[in-house]
């Protein structure tokens, strides 16, 4: 008989995977072989016709990261601005302290999507965001808080000439990664399933 999965636990990691941007513990070293267990977990994802076309960037040399951290910052900022919205605290605290993160990986992608068509977003994304969804689960399992972000989605030249990235290739999100330093996750204020789910036709609780 195939073992029994604990399904409590499995629930909770699925529903506290929180943003962990400021109860973080940069200066625990999270060794890299963590990461490519976690990386091991992620590429378990499904994938598309177009197979594994997921590579992963992982920064961990204080040079990089400090200009990352100041490309995220600037990004950050001049959003809130044009938004004329204040920045929160808990956002004020990963931008002051973005380039002392253990580490941050980029979920990239090898190939870019066909065309404009939605089906085509649909497959591009759907091939990778799950993958980056699971690496994100991965780090919560181990106590190793992160962020989904996808600011800095929006300077894809100027991240690729950080990381050295070819003509060809996307940078969809990035996880600033680090032990959790006294941060409780719980699970988040959602509506229930009965309330977003439709029976055969849509409305139709
Ligand atoms: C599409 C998407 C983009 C996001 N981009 C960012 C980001 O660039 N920076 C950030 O700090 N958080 C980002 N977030 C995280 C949300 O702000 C976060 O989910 C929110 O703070 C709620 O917290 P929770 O994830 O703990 O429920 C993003 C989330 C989503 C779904």
């Amino acid at each position: 008989m195939a073992e029994a999965l604990d399904l409590a636990l499995i629930d909770e990691v699925l529903s506290t995977a929180r943003s962990v941007r400021r109860k973080l513990d940069f200066e625990r070293p999270l060794p890299r072989q963590v990461l490519f267990d976690c990386i091991d977990v992620a590429v378990q994802a499904p994938t598309g016709i177009a197979g594994e076309s997921w590579r992963f960037v992982v920064v961990d040399e204080a040079a990089q990261k400090a200009a990352i951290a100041e490309l995220y910052r600037e990004v950050l900022l001049g959003l809130l601005e044009q938004r004329n919205m204040p920045l929160k605290p808990t956002h004020k605290a990963l931008i002051e302290r973005l380039h002392e993160i253990p580490a941050m990986v980029f979920v990239c992608v090898e190939g870019e999507p066909l065309d404009d068509q939605v089906s085509s977003n649909v497959a591009y994304y759907g091939s990778i965001l799950p993958a980056a969804w699971s690496l994100m689960l991965a780090l919560r399992a181990r106590d190793i808080g992160s962020t989904w972000t996808t600011l800095l989605s929006s300077r894809q030249q100027e991240v690729a000439a950080v990381l050295d990235m070819p003509a060809g290739t996307l940078q969809t999100v990035m996880l600033p990664v680090g032990y959790t330093k006294g941060a409780v996750l719980r699970r988040a204020e959602r509506r229930s399933a009965q309330e977003v789910t439709y029976w055969n036709r849509w409305g139709d609780r």
